[in-house]
C-alpha cells in the first residue's frame, strides 16, 4: 500500500513537474517573442551607469538591440553593426541603408581608426544638375525625389566595420530583420512626423510605401516594413552583393526611372567605403580623434578648441558674454573657411595643415573687437532648417574598444524617396554639396568651387563622430545629427566636459547656441537663457530662436575609481542609453 501511495504521489509529482515545465517554457518562449517584435513603445533610458559596456543611440530598440550583443559577447564593433542595421528599420528617419556616414574608433590595443562610408555623386552628376537654363537653382531639386540621391554607402560601410568584429554577421542582422517583420511601436515623435511628411512620400514614390495609411498615425501603432525584411534577408544571405548587385541593385536602378534619378548599376558596384586616417590632436592634456575630409567636422572642431584655448576660454566661464563672443567669432573664422576650401580631398587640393595651424588660428582670432559683434559681409544668407536629420552611435565595451558612428539620409526621410519593393529611403546627400557659388543648402551653408558637383566626387559633410583619449584610453565618445551645427554641438560638450567641468548630463542636455558665419546670426535653443542674447544684442549681434539643435550620444568614461562608465541619452528626442 504505502509503495502504491508513494508511486501515485510520484506519478502525481512528474505531472505536476510536467505541466509547470510545459507553462515555464510557454513563458519563455513568450519572453522570447517579445525581445523579439515590440508591440509597444520602449520608455527610453537617459541617464545609464554601467561597469563594463555602454551604447547610446536615437531609439530605444537599437540601444536594447547593441546592449544585447554586448551581452553575448560581441565586442563595440558587433554592436555597432547590429545598431546601424537596427536604426535603419525602428528609426527609418536618418537610421538607413540608403544612407551613408563616417566611424571613429579606438581598438583595444591601442590603434585609432577613420571609416569613410559617405555618399559618392553618380557618375552621370554634373555641376549645373541643379541649375535652369539661366544658371538660378531650380527650387526643392538638390533636396526632393530622386535625383537628390547620392550613391548610398551605409551597407559597404558596415562590411568593412566587419572585419574588426567577432560575431557571425547572420546574428547581427537578425534584431533588424526581425523589427521589420514583425513590426515595432512608433513613438509618439515618430508618428507626427510620418503624418507630416505624408504629402511629401505621395509626391515622390509611385508605389505604395510602408509609411503611408489612411488614418493618422499615431503613438504604438505598428510599423512593419516586409519589404525591408526582403532585403536585410538579401544582405544576410549575399552580403556586399545583396546590396550592390541582384535584386536590391536593380530595384534601385528601376527606381530611379521612376522619377528623374541617375544612379546606375556601375554606380552601385563600384562603390567602396574607404579607411582613411583620422584626423588627431592634443587639447589640454587630452588627445582628440575626429572626422578628416570629406567632413568639415573635424577640421572646425580644431580650429574651434584652438582659437578658443589661445584666448583662454575656460577662464572667462561658461556662456559669459565675453565666452560666447569668443565662441561666434571664432566660428565665423572657421564656417568662412568651409565655405571657401574645404571639399573632398581626392578631388580638390585643400590647405588643411595651414588652416589648422596655430599661427593660421591666432591671427584670425586675433582680428575681433571685444564686446562689438564681427560682420560676416555677405548678403545671401540662408535659412537653418531645423530638421534633426542624421543620428549618432556611441558604444564602448568591456575590452576598451569605442565606436562613434555618425550616419545620415541628409534630410529627415532623406528624399523622401522609397526604393520600390525593397522598402528603404535614399538619401538627400547631392545637397551637401556646393550647388552654385554662394547659394545656401538645406543648412543655410554656402560653399564655393571646393564643393562643386562632380561624379564620384563626395559631398563635403559636417559629420563629427569624436572619441576623446586620455593615457591612450577612451575617456568621451561623443556626437550628434544636425547638420551644419554638429561641429559647434560638439565643440560645446566637449568644452563643457573638459574646460567647464560639467556634469555629461548637464553638458548634453543644457540649451546650445549655434553660429555659422552665413547666415550673420546666432541661433538660440528653446530655453536658452535670456539674459546672455541681450548681452549678445548689445555687442550688436543678430540673434533668432531656433528649435532643438542636434541629439548628443555621450559616453563618459572615468577610470580613478575603477571604471564608471557614464552614458548620457539627450533629452531633446526618443534618445536611449543602455548599459551594463
Ligand atoms: N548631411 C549632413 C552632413 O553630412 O553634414
Amino acid at each position: 500500500m504505502e509503495k502504491l501511495l508513494t508511486a501515485a504521489m510520484a506519478n502525481l509529482l512528474i505531472k505536476r513537474l510536467f505541466v509547470f515545465c510545459l507553462f515555464f517554457s510557454a513563458f519563455l518562449n513568450c519572453k522570447t517573442a517579445a525581445s523579439q517584435v515590440s508591440t509597444s513603445v520602449l520608455p527610453s533610458t537617459k541617464v545609464k551607469l554601467a561597469q563594463h559596456a555602454a551604447v547610446v543611440t536615437a531609439h530605444p530598440l537599437a540601444s536594447k538591440a547593441g546592449l544585447e550583443i554586448l551581452k553575448k559577447g560581441g565586442n563595440a564593433f558587433d554592436a555597432a553593426i547590429t545598431t546601424q542595421l537596427v536604426l535603419a528599420v525602428v528609426y527609418p528617419g536618418a537610421g538607413n541603408l540608403g544612407g551613408g556616414g563616417f566611424m571613429i574608433a579606438h581598438q583595444k590595443d591601442g590603434k585609432n581608426l577613420c571609416l569613410d562610408f559617405r555618399e559618392v555623386a553618380p557618375e552621370k552628376a554634373f555641376k549645373n544638375m541643379y541649375l535652369d537654363s539661366n544658371e538660378n537653382p531650380i527650387p526643392g531639386l538638390s533636396q526632393d525625389g530622386h535625383l537628390a540621391c547620392g550613391v548610398p554607402g551605409t551597407i559597404s560601410g558596415i562590411f568593412k566595420i566587419l572585419k574588426y568584429a567577432r560575431l557571425p554577421f547572420k546574428d547581427l542582422i537578425e534584431p533588424a530583420i526581425k523589427y521589420a517583420q514583425n513590426g515595432f511601436a512608433l513613438t509618439s515623435d515618430q508618428a507626427d512626423d510620418l503624418n507630416e511628411l505624408k504629402n511629401d512620400f505621395l509626391k515622390n514614390n509611385h508605389n505604395p510605401v510602408a509609411f503611408v495609411k489612411d488614418n493618422p498615425w499615431k503613438e504604438g501603432d505598428i510599423l512593419v516594413q516586409p519589404e525591408l525584411a526582403a532585403t536585410l534577408n538579401r544582405i544576410k544571405e549575399n552580403r556586399l552583393a545583396g546590396f550592390y548587385q541582384g535584386l536590391t541593385a536593380q530595384y534601385i536602378v528601376e527606381e530611379m526611372k521612376n522619377g528623374n534619378g541617375i544612379i546606375s548599376y556601375d554606380d552601385l558596384k563600384n562603390y567602396e567605403a574607404r579607411d582613411r586616417i583620422p584626423m588627431e590632436f592634443d587639447y589640454k592634456l587630452n588627445h582628440i580623434v575626429t572626422m578628416p575630409l570629406p567632413s568639415s567636422g573635424g577640421i572646425i572642431l580644431k580650429q574651434l578648441l584652438k582659437m578658443t584655448a589661445y584666448k583662454n576660454m575656460s577662464s572667462m566661464g561658461f556662456q559669459t558674454p565675453e565666452c560666447m563672443q569668443l565662441i561666434i567669432e571664432a566660428e565665423r573664422c572657421a564656417y568662412a573657411d568651409r565655405a571657401f576650401f574645404l571639399g573632398d580631398p581626392d578631388f580638390v587640393k585643400v590647405p588643411i595643415q595651414t588652416l589648422t595651424s596655430e599661427s593660421y588660428l591666432q591671427s584670425r582670432i586675433n582680428n575681433y573687437e571685444p564686446h562689438k559683434a564681427g560682420n560676416s559681409n555677405d548678403t545671401k544668407a540662408g535659412v537653418i532648417n531645423e530638421s534633426e536629420e542624421t543620428t549618432h552611435i556611441s558604444i564602448i565595451d568591456d575590452e576598451g574598444n569605442a565606436v562613434a558612428i555618425t550616419t545620415t539620409l541628409n534630410d529627415s526621410y532623406g528624399s523622401k524617396t522609397v526604393v520600390s519593393k525593397a522598402g528603404f529611403i535614399l538619401n538627400n546627400e547631392m545637397d551637401d554639396f556646393s550647388i552654385k557659388p554662394g547659394v545656401p543648402n538645406l543648412y543655410g551653408v554656402t560653399g564655393n568651387k571646393a564643393n562643386a558637383i562632380e561624379p564620384r566626387k563626395k559631398m563635403l559633410s559636417s559629420m563629427t563622430p569624436t572619441i576623446v583619449l586620455k593615457d591612450n584610453k577612451p575617456v568621451i565618445v561623443v556626437g550628434t545629427p544636425g547638420g551644419s551645427t554638429i561641429p559647434t554641438n560638439v565643440f560645446q560638450t566637449i568644452t563643457s566636459l573638459i574646460d567647464f567641468k560639467m556634469s555629461p548630463e548637464d553638458a548634453v542636455n543644457l540649451p546650445k547656441f549655434h553660429f555659422q558665419w552665413l547666415p550673420d546670426v546666432v541661433y538660440f535653443e528653446p530655453d536658452f537663457p535670456i539674459e546672455k542674447k541681450i548681452h549678445l544684442v548689445e555687442m550688436g549681434y543678430s540673434v533668432r530662436d531656433r528649435g532643438y539643435m542636434g541629439r548628443t550620444e555621450l559616453i563618459k568614461i572615468d577610470y580613478q575609481k575603477g571604471k564608471i562608465i557614464t552614458a548620457i541619452a539627450d533629452k531633446r528626442g526618443d534618445d536611449d542609453a543602455a548599459g551594463f
